[in-house]
């Protein structure tokens, strides 16, 4: 049983440490952004709304994302756990989600907070690509497939995320800078948070990971 949200700037390997936590404590992976793009992909009013805010590296509006994130956490396979990616994302996110949690008699049992450089989000998210069918990450010096434009895994193209683009990178780290960052202060206030350093690979960044988690 671990319910657990993964904190940090885009780009600091939430969504590569996401996969490998879930893996190991099996749980689902919650990514609202992944959602976002699932329902942009099938041209769906949500995809459409959101995608008005994501192209330019803002966020979408508070009540359309605590929506999303609260229906997903009803779901079944949420009973013994989950891991949030990317949510909560906003002190307002994090004050509605313990409320949802607390009225199901549940509570967070850990947040871990992955720190990352702005140099060096920039660097990463400018050459990552992603997998078109399968979601699987890459980057263009420093993850590179086999073979060039071409999965790993399951054999399909790769592509650039239409939001990392320098410009909205840039946009995006401000926004966290912003809105999200404060989440540390909130999160360290409940004594509940673990702040990992996500510069030293990703299988050291893992192990930090599953210290700071304890079992
Ligand atoms: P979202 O999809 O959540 O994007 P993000 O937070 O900007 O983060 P990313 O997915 O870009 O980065 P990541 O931390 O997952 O890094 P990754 O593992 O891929 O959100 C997108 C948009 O949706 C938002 O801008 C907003 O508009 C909207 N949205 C979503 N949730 C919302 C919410 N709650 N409220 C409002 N709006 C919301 O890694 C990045 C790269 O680095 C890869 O190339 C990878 O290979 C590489 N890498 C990873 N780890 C390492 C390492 N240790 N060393 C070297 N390279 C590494
Ligand atoms: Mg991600």
């Amino acid at each position: 049983m671990l319910r657990t949200v993964l904190l940090g700037p885009p780009g600091a390997g939430k969504g590569t440490q996401a996969v490998r936590i879930a893996e190991k404590y099996n749980i689902p992976h919650i990514s609202t952004g992944d959602i976002f793009r699932k329902n942009i992909k099938e041209g769906t009013e949500l995809g459409v709304k959101a995608k008005e805010y994501m192209d330019k590296g803002d966020l979408v509006p508070d009540d359309l994302v605590i929506e999303i994130a609260t229906t997903r956490l009803l779901e079944d396979d949420c009973k013994n756990g989950f891991l949030l990616d990317g949510f909560p994302r906003t002190v307002y996110q994090a004050e509605k989600l313990d409320t949802f949690l607390k009225a199901h008699g549940q509570k967070l049992d850990i947040v871990i907070n992955l720190a990352v450089g702005n140099e060096e989000l920039i660097r990463r998210l400018t050459g990552r690509r992603v997998c078109k069918l399968c979601g699987a990450g890459y980057h263009v010096a420093s993850m590179k497939p086999k073979k060039d434009g071409i999965c790993d895994l399951c054999g399909s193209e790769l592509i650039q995320r239409s939001d990392d683009t320098e410009e909205t990178v840039v946009n995006r780290i401000r926004v966290y800078e912003a809105q999200t960052a404060p989440l540390i202060g909130y999160y360290d206030n409940s004594g509940i948070i673990a702040n990992i350093d996500g510069t030293i690979g990703l299988e050291h960044v893992f192990n930090s990971i599953v210290t700071a988690i304890g079992v």
